[in-house]
């Protein structure tokens, strides 16, 4: 597809992508991607400016709808629209989650790495961390359910956070795992919030369960987030929500928001949601393919060019986890003669938890001739 063969030009109009890095830097980092959205958000977007009028909206029927046919179409997930809760983010959404279902000094689990603002909400907030580490085996992360079910009874943990698929390691959890992991939050009584934000990028033929699908009764511990931003490349405007099927928690979950004012969310972003949901299903499919192609490259190139880095090959996400370690550099070397040396920027693995120590995570939704790039830099100083 034509839209993804070229990456935009993004320098110079406050990327945070772009601009955080020096000129000779390429920069394969934060997840947002260097493609345009679809044609429709934009002409959406436009019109709305047109107006000249940025007042206070109302959610619209047809952003409910819209999401409602998205969960539905894509994902099996059939939803009332009175689950559906909007928020201006996944990550603000993981903040009200944490206050609403816990209390200072409860424990909360994770599975690290994971996504960084996970570890430090928990942290920010006092709350208890307890890391439950990956294992890497057959080339991809997997949960250790003996040690994740003495975690949950020994440290009475009260909410696990969830992501799925999984940032950074690219895991699209099958649903024998994810049955496995509501059973045991059935056990132990942990509330659960599963951060879905990369749903719609599910690989090589994998399948995405979005975690309410698995057993009807989940719904009583569990809640979903979502948004359209990460898949339509809109994170800018600010739209994202949760699905929260159980009245109690749904409530609970409201009234955290309102003690914090953050009940209402950008007319730009719901118009952008909106459209993207409505018209966006053949971009996705051909932004997937270059993605699936990108990744391809890269796990092909370092088997043959860089036998030293491991490629952890994700099954979803347009990100991929590329080990390091036997160079033997201190995580810090090791960015710093990526950066200094090789001139990309990468996100430095340590900082989602410590087993990602010696880990560089790179950012393939990109044009292919910038991959390419990026792996030329990269041998050459490696
Ligand atoms: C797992 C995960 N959750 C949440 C986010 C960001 O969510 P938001 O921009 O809606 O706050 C990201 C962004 O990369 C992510 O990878």
């Amino acid at each position: 597809m034509k839209n993804f063969e070229k990456a935009v030009a993004r320098r110079g109009t406050n990327s945070l992508k772009w601009d955080s890095v020096a000129q000779d830097v390429l920069p394969l980092w934060v997840a947002d991607m260097d493609f345009q959205t679809v044609p429709e958000v934009t002409a959406g977007l436009t019109e709305l400016a047109k107006g000249g009028v940025f007042g206070y909206t109302l959610n619209s029927s047809q952003l409910f709808q819209a999401v409602i046919d998205w969960q539905a179409n894509q994902h099996q997930l059939k939803l009332e629209k009175d689950s559906i809760v909007f928020i201006e983010g996944v990550v603000p959404a993981i903040s009200v989650a944490l206050q609403a279902f816990t209390e200072p000094g409860d424990a909360v689990l994770i599975n690290t790495p994971v996504y960084p603002p996970f570890a430090r909400t928990v942290k920010l907030n006092q709350r208890r961390l307890i890391e439950n580490d990956l294992e890497e085996i057959n080339g991809h992360f997997e949960i250790n359910f003996t040690k994740l079910e003495a975690q949950l009874k020994d440290e009475a943990v009260k909410l696990y956070v969830f992501c799925s698929p999984h940032n950074p390691g690219g895991r699209v959890w099958t649903a024998e795992e994810l049955e496995k992991i509501g059973s045991l939050c059935q056990k132990y009584q942990v509330k659960l919030v599963s951060d879905e934000i990369h749903q719609d990028f599910a690989l090589f033929g994998n399948q995405h369960h979005p975690f309410l699908t698995i057993k009807p009764d989940y719904q009583d511990f569990s809640i979903i987030l979502g948004s359209a931003t990460k898949t339509f490349n809109i994170a800018g405007t600010k739209n994202a929500y949760a699905i929260i099927p159980n009245q109690d928690l749904r409530e609970k979950f409201k009234n955290v928001q309102l003690k914090n004012n953050q009940h209402e969310v950008s007319s730009f972003g719901q118009v952008a949601t909106e459209l993207a949901y409505q018209n966006g299903e053949t971009w996705l499919a051909g932004l997937k393919a270059k993605i699936e192609e990108n990744i391809e490259l890269v796990t092909a190139f370092t088997e043959e060019n860089l036998p030293k880095v491991k490629a952890m090959k994700p099954e979803g996400t347009y990100l991929i986890w590329l080990d390091f370690s036997a160079y033997g550099l201190d995580d810090k070397a090791l960015e710093k003669k990526m950066l200094r040396e090789a001139k990309v920027y990468l996100n430095s693995g340590i900082s989602f938890g410590q087993g990602g120590s010696g880990h560089l995570r790179m950012n393939l939704a990109t044009s292919t001739e910038l991959v390419k790039e990026a792996l030329t830099r990269i041998a050459k100083v490696f």
